[in-house]
């Protein structure tokens, strides 16, 4: 097991009714509060109406609009209206995006320079304002976690950026705020969870057991809890343990004592680096390629690990056995209704040398459980389309 630091200092408060905590994990900070959201989901399922009531007593100031695959520009908006009202603390309400982009935002207010520094050149962030939010989509674990994730359109890229600073001070996770997700944001974000125990899972260092065993739990409640959720969106027990697996599968708990470069997150954000699309998605399709390309004789036994531990798969050939768990991930994505090939989202191979190029040298694939160049990385998209 390798050295690791595990510092969980997010206040969680989990499930109904939560939200009345709010004015308590804010008034610590202060009194002026920029809230940060996305398009019109909180304000049509009156998630807006219940903060702004709860927060009278406070000066709110607004940054809306934040899009999925939350773009700088909506980061340099934010970070203006942080310099011009000096404000105390970021509240995001919402889901991956929203958070992301208050983390750079509260990052940003006391940076001098353009904030997409602090995105390219993480040393460079400095002092950021607390940030507490209010989540409504199991996906990234940003609620819980030192990550940021911003795109820039005019230069095509999408990088992950990360300081400790970052780390929201307080998170309200209500699984009922997750009713109202359309099926595709429930399916895709159950597949960003399930990537994100992927990458830590199959790692080099397989020593972890405690880390494993976690995440072959929380990928256990992923397949048992999204079809529900689907089936029937307003099932609370299947929403609370989706919830609870977006913030435990990327808040470091799985990552304990492994380490190594990630493969489908560098592959997937150029993916949506060009072509905009969302990130569940593309790691869906991405990753049983993946794991069919990187399939030998090194790997098959973590394979049959996995089929063992995860899909009760009890094949005694070990190839064999290692297949049908590869199989089983990719019809579950297809049942949860994911569109799984690149020719579906209308993505064809022109610029795969160019993001290829771009996931290994942003993503250290060269450092991945099985290493791999930028030949392997545009097989693995061929298998995509
Ligand atoms: O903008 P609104 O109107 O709020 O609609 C959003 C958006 O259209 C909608 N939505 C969110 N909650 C809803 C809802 N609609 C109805 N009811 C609700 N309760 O869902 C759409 C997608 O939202 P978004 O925030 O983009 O999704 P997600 O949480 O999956 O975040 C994706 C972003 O996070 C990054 C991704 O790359 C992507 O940019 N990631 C962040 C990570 C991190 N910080 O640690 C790690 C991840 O691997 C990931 O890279
Ligand atoms: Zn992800």
């Amino acid at each position: 097991m390798n050295r690791f630091r595990f510092h969980a200092y997010t206040d969680i408060r989990f499930g109904e009714g939560q939200l009345e905590a709010l004015p308590e994990l804010l008034a610590p900070y202060g009194k002026k509060i920029l809230l940060v959201y996305g398009g019109s989901s909180i304000q049509k399922n009156g998630l807006y109406e219940q903060v702004l009531k709860l927060l009278s007593g406070f000066s709110l100031y607004e940054l809306s609009g934040v899009e999925p695959n939350p773009k700088i520009t909506s980061v340099r908006e934010g970070v203006k209206l942080c310099k011009e009202h000096d404000i105390d603390a970021v509240l995001a309400v919402g889901g991956g995006s929203v958070i992301d982009a208050a983390k750079v935002i509260a990052g940003g207010a006391a940076y001098e320079g353009d904030p997409w520094d602090l995105v390219t050149n993480p040393e460079k962030i400095g002092n950021v304002l607390p940030i507490v939010t209010v989540l409504t989509l199991a996906a990234t674990g940003s609620e819980m976690n030192k990550n940021a994730v911003i795109s820039n359109r005019e230069t095509n890229e999408k990088l992950g950026t990360s300081s400790h600073d970052f780390i929201p001070k307080a998170s309200i996770c209500d699984p009922s705020y997750l009713y109202t997700l359309p099926s595709v944001q429930t399916a895709a974000g159950t597949a960003d969870i399930m990537s994100h125990l992927f990458e830590q899972y199959f790692q080099k260092e397989n020593r972890a057991f405690i880390s494993d065993r976690f995440a072959e739990g929380l990928l256990k409640a992923c397949i048992k809890y999204c079809p529900i959720a689907l089936e029937e969106p307003a099932n609370y027990e299947a929403r609370a343990n989706l919830m609870w697996a977006s913030t435990q599968a990327l808040n470091g708990l799985t990552a304990c004592g492994k380490g190594g470069a990630w493969t489908c997150h560098p592959i997937e954000h150029e993916l949506s680096a060009y072509y905009d699309i969302t990130h569940g998605v593309g790691l869906a399709i991405v990753t049983p390629r993946w794991f069919r390309y990187i399939l030998n004789d090194d790997t098959v036994g973590k394979f049959c690990e996995y089929a063992r531990n995860v899909w009760s798969i009890t094949e005694p050939d070990a190839y064999r056995c290692a297949n049908m768990a590869i199989d089983a991930t990719e019809e579950f994505f297809l049942e949860c209704g994911i569109p799984m090939t690149l020719t579906e989202l209308g993505i064809d191979d022109s610029k795969f040398e160019i993001m290829a190029k771009k996931a290994v040298r942003f993503g250290g694939l060269s450092e991945a459980y099985v290493p791999l160049t930028e030949k392997d990385v545009v097989n693995i998209l061929r298998m995509c389309l």
